[in-house]
């Protein structure tokens, strides 16, 4: 068990199982997209571990970019998607599939597909390891997903709780108390 802040975490998916299900999620990327360059495009912050592994399985000549948004406060999605960093490569005409660490809500899916599709792609695709199908009220299809899981606060692989926890290499859930 582990304590961030005022919370307590246990263990939920452990590194090595995240692994096995990042390269077969990269394994479907490199069999879908044979022949293309895609953009991979992170969603920051939760989604930099997520990103720097899936990246080092993906054995198509692809761009690798970023984008960063905000919406969650706390333990809560606030439903208000702040952009804090935006498109830096020009999305027009290119298979662009989004590496995002969790889909709850949908919400800030929602409104980063709406963001790209101005932009004139020609295909895009989301990549989210971990889903809370309970939590999700927008209509967003994800073609590759990790984990489906209960509506349930996790932390750590790259996710926070107030800004800390980003760096265990393990996903954590809160404990009830
Ligand atoms: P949504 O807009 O409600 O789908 O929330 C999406 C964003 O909120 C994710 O990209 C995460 O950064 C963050 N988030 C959602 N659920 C959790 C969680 O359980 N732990 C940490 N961050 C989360
Ligand atoms: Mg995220």
């Amino acid at each position: 068990m582990i304590k961030i802040e005022d919370l307590d975490f246990e263990l939920f998916i452990p590194e090595d199982k995240l692994l096995i299900r990042v390269k077969e999620l990269a394994k479907a990327i490199n069999a879908d997209y044979n022949g293309k360059n895609p953009i991979l495009l992170a969603v920051l912050n939760g989604s930099f571990m997520f990103m720097s592994d899936i990246c080092k399985e993906i054995s198509l000549a692809a761009d690798v970019s970023f984008i960063k948004l905000a919406s969650y406060s706390g333990t809560k999605s606030t439903g208000t998607i702040t952009p804090l960093l935006g498109l830096s490569k020009s999305l027009k005409g290119r298979d662009v599939v989004i590496i995002e660490d969790i889909v709850d809500t949908g919400k800030s899916m929602a409104y980063l597909l709406d963001l790209i599709k101005r932009e004139n792609p020609k295909s895009v695709e989301i990549a989210s390891l971990l889903v809370k199908p309970e939590a999700l009220k927008e209509n967003v299809t994800i073609k590759y997903r990790g984990f489906d899981i209960p509506d349930l606060f996790v932390v750590g692989y790259g996710l926070d709780y107030c800004g800390k926890g980003r760096n265990l290499r393990h996903l954590y859930q809160k404990r009830e108390k």
